[in-house]
């Protein structure tokens, strides 16, 4: 977006702020987050989504998934552009609600929500509770019964389409914990999907507003959407025989893909959404049903190109690795003031990112790098591999791009490091959205 690229002399602009300023005022490690940019991405979904749906007849809500980073701006934000919250727990709700983000468009997921998140949803009066086994259908009942409220609840359910990365494949039965299965236990057998279905409508605390489908993340073909809007929409047939109620709403979850490396190709939300659109039209075409109102939940694909990580060098160490049959090679370890306590993905998930020196221009040739942290452990990766210049050096400033999505929403404690700050920028000047905590912060959670 306008506002980012380098100065003449090499330093990147982010907002339009220089990244020294950055550093100089916050402090590294800090996360960064361009709002233009993430006001552009959540409106780029808005209006791709409402354009191809409604040229369908279908109308459609985007709900930004808070967990892949959810702060009282971030959250003001999403609903100043037309988006709604999706939240997974007490504490996300928590968040929504001091961002005056109204109840009835709030969210809650979960597959183990406590007693407490549900009264809390319930006294919010939250636009739908996803409910996601039988026992919790009747946890939300008996609550909405105590408070004399109907529950509005969708029923999350697995349709055996998982994807993510680059292709999809669709299993029978599935060994996780999310959702009810579409397929029955035993041929002949009613899937544990209906009987949750047919279980919320006999309870008048409830409201079934629809069906949930969630099926992967970092997904970059269409396919899946389209396979597992296929599979909710003749269940929704299916439930509308057995009861005589065809229920208004699907939700086809999040999981849109971003790209997290500079040749990669990110899923344009425009193709995505006119493919699913068109494809869910004909599928109700075929069933003889009405189009449902849609929704979708996209998290990553909102916030994650629109932050960075600013770290600041530290040590940079030549070692050198002996390779299978090859030549042995040096690869150049370069250590940052961070680390997997403020990125736990490349640890977790052998995710991969990009790095920059981004404080000032280099002439000299590229090595071949690894960004690791400051932890106590050699799994402690920020970047796998990447080409640096060979004259980085302590006191560099490095960027790691697209890092606004789980990245603080992950961040833990590990070796006592305070959590970094979350700095917005905006039109030339940052502002801090979350402040860095610090060891008095940790050291007064100790009782000693
Ligand atoms: N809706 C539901 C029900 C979900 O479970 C998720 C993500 C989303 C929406 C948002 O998905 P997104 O659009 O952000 O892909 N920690 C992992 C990702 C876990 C996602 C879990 N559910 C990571 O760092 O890649």
């Amino acid at each position: 977006p306008s506002g980012t690229g380098r100065q003449k002399d090499g330093a990147l602009v982010v907002g339009g702020v220089d990244v020294r300023e950055l550093a100089a005022e916050h402090g590294t490690p800090a996360y960064v987050l361009d709002e233009a940019d993430f006001r552009l991405r959540a409106r780029a979904y808005r209006t791709a989504f409402e354009a191809a749906f409604g040229a369908v007849g279908a109308g459609v809500d985007v709900y930004y998934a808070g967990k892949a980073l959810l702060t009282v701006a971030v959250a003001r934000w999403a609903r100043e552009e037309g988006l709604r919250v999706d939240t997974a727990s007490g504490g996300e709700l928590a968040v929504a609600l001091r961002a005056e983000v109204p109840g009835a468009e709030i969210g809650l997921h979960g597959n183990n929500k406590s007693d407490a998140e549900i009264e809390r949803a319930l006294d919010a009066g939250v636009g739908r509770i996803i409910v996601d086994s039988l026992v919790e259908i009747e946890r939300v009942a008996r609550l909405a019964a105590d408070r004399g409220v109907v529950a509005p609840v969708m029923v999350r359910v697995t349709t055996g389409v998982h994807a993510g990365g680059h292709e999809y494949i669709a299993t029978a039965h599935e060994d996780q914990k999310f959702g009810l299965s579409v397929n029955p236990a035993n041929e002949g057998a009613e899937s544990p999907a209906m009987t949750a279905l047919l279980a919320v409508l006999k309870r008048p605390e409830l409201k079934l507003l629809g069906i949930h489908s969630h099926i992967g993340s970092q997904i970059i073909d269409p396919d899946g959407f389209e396979a597992a809007a296929r599979v909710v929409l003749r269940l929704r047939a299916d439930l509308a025989e057995r009861s005589g109620l065809l229920v208004d709403e699907v939700d086809l979850g999040g999981g849109y893909g971003i790209a997290y490396l500079p040749g990669d190709v990110a899923l344009d939300p425009e193709r995505v959404a006119k493919d699913v659109a068109q494809s869910v039209r004909a599928v109700c075409q075929e069933l003889g049903t009405d189009l449902p109102r849609f929704s979708i939940e996209p998290g990553r694909a909102i916030v994650g190109p629109a932050g960075l990580t600013l770290y600041t060098v530290g040590t940079v160490k030549p070692v050198t690795v002996s390779s299978d049959g090859g030549a042995d090679f040096t690869r150049t370890y370069v250590s940052v003031d961070g680390g997997m306590s403020d990125n736990i993905r490349p640890a977790l998930y052998g995710a991969a990112y990009h790095a920059e020196v981004v404080g000032r221009s280099s002439s000299a040739e590229n090595v071949l790098a690894r960004v690791v942290g400051k932890h106590c452990e050699s799994g402690d990766i920020v970047v796998h591999e990447v080409q640096l210049p060979a004259d980085v050096r302590a006191s560099d400033l490095l960027a790691v791009a697209a890092t606004g999505a789980y990245g603080r929403s992950m961040a833990s404690n590990y070796n006592m490091l305070p959590r970094p700050p979350v700095v917005a920028v905006f039109d030339g000047a940052s502002r801090v959205l979350v402040r860095r905590e610090t060891e008095d912060d940790l050291l007064g959670l100790d009782l000693g």
